[in-house]
């Protein structure tokens, strides 16, 4: 399906691994100059998309470079037309065994940074009078689980911004819609599932077993299925597309919503 976004300008927030590299990776396949936002860089140039993937150091968790991310994007570049709001992932614990530091540090990994870079990124799509902005959330909004209450509670509200967004910036042309990936193939997927196996002492494919058994389609996510989805949704082709909520997840929350 042709897309129509080459030439445009991106930006992709936690961008050097996982979700977010294959957002980047995807829409400079499609033609887009892609700001890739990461602590670390990466990746080296030559696989960085032919060029078209500019890396960019930032640190979410600080908020004078978080702030100030959309103007250098527009200054750079000349324009932005694309804005993937990704964030790192918080910590997974029971909601008992939290701390208020773990409260305080997850709202700055996963609900101040996505305000800040969607207002911003809002003003300077307004500006244009077009662009579209996605959030990459989870399907733990929809449906919560055991140790996820940092996601879920704070995703919950990230999903309240970008559906008011929404709402005011349709009518100077800019598209705000959120994707919800289920269990995806990452390094950070790998991880809790090592965890849970050493917490409950069993293997780490037993622990995948049971990730699965709860996906309709048998299998978890590849990250560049997430990123197909992002691609869609940013471009032309989803021109009356706002304000929606897309779970990419095999089929796995059976909510009626
Ligand atoms: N994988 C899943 O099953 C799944 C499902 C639903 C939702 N999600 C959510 O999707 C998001 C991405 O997940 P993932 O699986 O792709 O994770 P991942 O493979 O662990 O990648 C995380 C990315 O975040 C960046 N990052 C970490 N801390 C950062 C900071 N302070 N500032 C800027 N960038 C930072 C990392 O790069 P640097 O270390 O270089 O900064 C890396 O590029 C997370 O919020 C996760 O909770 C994941």
């Amino acid at each position: 399906m042709y897309l129509g976004l080459e030439k445009g300008v991106a930006f992709v927030t936690a961008a050097s691994r996982g979700i977010g590299r294959a957002v980047a990776e995807r829409l400079a396949m499609e033609g887009m100059t892609v700001v890739a936002a990461s602590r670390s860089v990466g990746s080296t140039p030559e696989d960085l998309g032919d060029g078209r993937i500019v890396p960019f150091e930032v640190d979410l968790a600080d908020s004078e470079a978080t702030a100030a991310l959309v103007d250098s994007v527009v200054e750079l570049h000349g324009s932005l037309d694309v804005a993937v709001l990704n964030t790192p992932g918080p910590k997974i614990k029971p909601v008992l065994d939290m701390t208020w530091a773990d409260w305080q540090a997850a709202h700055d990994q996963l609900l101040r940074p996505v305000v800040q870079l969607g207002t911003s990124a809002a003003r300077a799509m307004r500006a244009q009078q077009a662009g579209a902005i996605v959030l990459l959330s989870s399907t733990w909004v929809r449906q919560p689980a055991p140790g996820g209450v940092l996601s879920s509670s704070y995703r919950a509200a990230a999903s309240a911004f970008v559906k008011t967004l929404a709402t005011e910036l349709a009518p100077d042309g800019v598209r705000v819609n959120q994707v919800m990936p289920g269990a995806t193939g990452t390094d950070r997927m790998q991880g809790i599932v090592e965890m849970k196996a050493t917490t409950n002492g069993s293997t780490v494919d037993e622990e995948i077993a049971k990730v699965v058994r709860d996906i309709p389609l048998g299998q978890w996510a590849e990250a560049t299925e997430i990123a197909d989805a992002v691609a869609f949704l940013v471009s032309s082709r989803a021109s009356f597309v706002t304000g929606t909520s897309l779970s990419i997840d095999g089929g796995a929350v059976r909510g009626a919503h």
